[in-house]
């Protein structure tokens, strides 16, 4: 068998890129343990349902409840938060839900990579929002996130809620 030059050159560029790969290999094993802190394992508990029924549903009923128009036999009644301490407690039952989008995203929770991180992206985006509100004692502000808000519990519904 005849080895042409082109042998030749072809096991050269496999040699040089070859040291090239230890090098870049060495290099991330070096950095590897300065750049990444340990993770904490995390191991999901609840099922969906039981985060819907123990954070999502009251601390979105504190939410749509603490800023509503209220009509009754006795005229039209305005509820808005009356002091420091109820604007923060609406502030943190959004903080809740927020949080609760956080674990939606966990493994063991997330139902997939995609629609189910991105619907649940825009859940964290407008609690995170109605949060802003409250600490700016925004009424408006509030009804406008928690219109959002409420868009993106029907959204993944649709989606994934079977009966
Ligand atoms: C990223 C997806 C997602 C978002 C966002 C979401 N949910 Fe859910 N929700 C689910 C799924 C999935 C179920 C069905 C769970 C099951 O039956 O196992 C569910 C079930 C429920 C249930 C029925 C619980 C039961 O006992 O059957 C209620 C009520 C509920 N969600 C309220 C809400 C509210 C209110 C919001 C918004 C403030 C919201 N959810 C946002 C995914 C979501």
């Amino acid at each position: 068998m005849r080895t042409g030059p082109w042998l030749v050159f072809v096991s050269a560029a496999l040699f040089v890129s070859s040291i090239a790969f230890v090098i870049a290999g060495a290099r991330a094993t070096r950095l590897a343990p300065a750049q990444a802190a340990p993770a904490v394992q995390l191991k999901a508990v609840a099922t969906v349902k039981q985060i819907m029924n123990g954070i999502v549903v009251p601390a979105s009923t504190v939410v749509y409840e603490s800023v509503a128009t209220n009509v009754t036999a006795s005229g039209i009644e305005e509820v808005v938060p009356k002091n420091d301490e109820e604007w923060a407690t609406l502030a943190a039952n959004a903080a809740a839900l927020a949080e609760a989008g956080n674990l939606l995203l966990m493994d063991g929770h997330a139902v997939d990579t995609g629609q189910w991180v991105a619907i649940t992206r825009e859940f964290i985006t407008a609690s995170t929002e109605t949060i802003k509100a409250a600490e700016a004692k925004s009424p408006e502000a509030v009804l406008t996130a928690g219109s959002t808000l409420n868009e993106t519990c029907d959204k993944c519904h649709e989606r994934y809620q079977r009966q």
